[in-house]
């Protein structure tokens, strides 16, 4: 039987290279997007122990550089004749809020857009693999933090804002991207999940300042392993589609099931705004075909 290929963003720590470690032992070959080359080779060598017959290749790219981004999709693209999963899993809590030369906040941009440009960027690929199997899957890692989000700030400078409150609308941005690619890549085979993998104990959070930062230290022995946190991300990536349910492409889970997500910004209409918008601000000044 031919393996399968899953690309895994942050592949190298936490949630990440929890879900890339199962997935070797499950015998799937594997590309590690990172942004940190040390830190990619050596969880490269760690996941190539666990699994001497899986193929693990390294690709560098950061996701809050849309130019570094499309080259590392050229250079899979290039590479790689199928695509079985994209785990879209990259993500921060950002310490204090600081804005790209685009007036985008850089958290936002990391999570959202540098993983809306890598799964556009990869479209092609992707719906090339489901024509021959009829099953491709996007896991993107949303959270229960998506309930403070509003779209309203999306895309909008706001000096002022939260840090908090920032990383709120970077989780209702991959929620509502998982809802857009659904409908985006409808009747090809691939289908998209967002994902809340719960509290887990990750170098998630350790740059948050202040009190913040010192509660969610003291939670640490509360919280999830890794191991835990990335059950969710394994099941939508290999468990059988009909475990899954043809339903839910496009769903919220938790937990290894679907979930009702809580936040009145979650419409149709929104989903579609969006998708436009990213594409308009990020895809057509980047000389993306669309
Ligand atoms: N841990 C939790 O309690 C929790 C709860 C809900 C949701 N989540 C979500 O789960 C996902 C994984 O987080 P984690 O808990 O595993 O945290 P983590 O251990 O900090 O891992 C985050 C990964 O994202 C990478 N990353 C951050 N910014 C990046 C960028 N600009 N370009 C490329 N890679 C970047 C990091 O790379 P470096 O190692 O180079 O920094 C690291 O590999 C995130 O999306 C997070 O929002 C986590």
């Amino acid at each position: 039987m031919t393996k399968k290929l899953a690309l895994i963003t942050g592949a190298n720590s936490g949630i990440g290279l929890a879900t890339a470690m199962s997935l070797a032992h499950r015998g799937f070959d594997l590309i590690l997007l990172v942004r940190n080359e040390k830190k990619g080779s050596e969880a490269r060598i760690e996941l190539q122990k666990a699994n001497p017959k899986s193929c693990i290749d390294l690709v560098i790219a950061s996701l809050d550089d849309v130019d570094s981004v499309k080259q590392a999709a050229e250079q899979i693209n290039t590479t790689y004749a199928r695509l079985d999963v994209l785990i879209n899993n990259a993500g921060y809590t950002p310490a204090k809020l600081e804005f790209n030369d685009q007036n985008i906040e850089k958290s936002f941009y990391a999570s959202h857009v540098g993983h809306f440009a890598l799964t556009w960027y990869l479209a092609d690929l992707l719906k090339k693999t489901a024509a021959e199997t009829g099953d491709v899957r996007i896991v993107t890692l949303s959270s229960a933090a998506h309930i403070g989000g509003k779209v309203s700030r999306m895309f909008r400078r706001i000096d002022n804002l939260s840090p908090m409150w920032a990383y709120c609308d970077d989780k209702l941005a991959n929620l509502l991207f998982a809802k857009g690619a659904a409908a985006y890549f409808e009747g090809t085979g691939v289908r998209s999940f967002s994902v809340h993998p719960g509290a887990v104990r990750t170098n998630f959070a350790s740059d948050i300042p202040g009190l913040g930062g010192t509660l969610f230290k003291l939670m640490g022995p509360l919280m999830r392993s890794p191991e835990k946190g990335a059950e969710t991300s394994i099941f939508l990536a290999a468990a059988p589609l009909k475990s899954i349910g043809e339903r839910n492409n496009g769903a919220y889970f938790a937990d290894l099931a679907p979930k009702k997500p809580r936040n009145s910004d979650i419409t149709d209409k929104n989903v579609n705004w969006l998708w436009d918008k990213t594409v308009e601000k990020i895809i057509a000044t980047n000389g993306g075909h669309y």
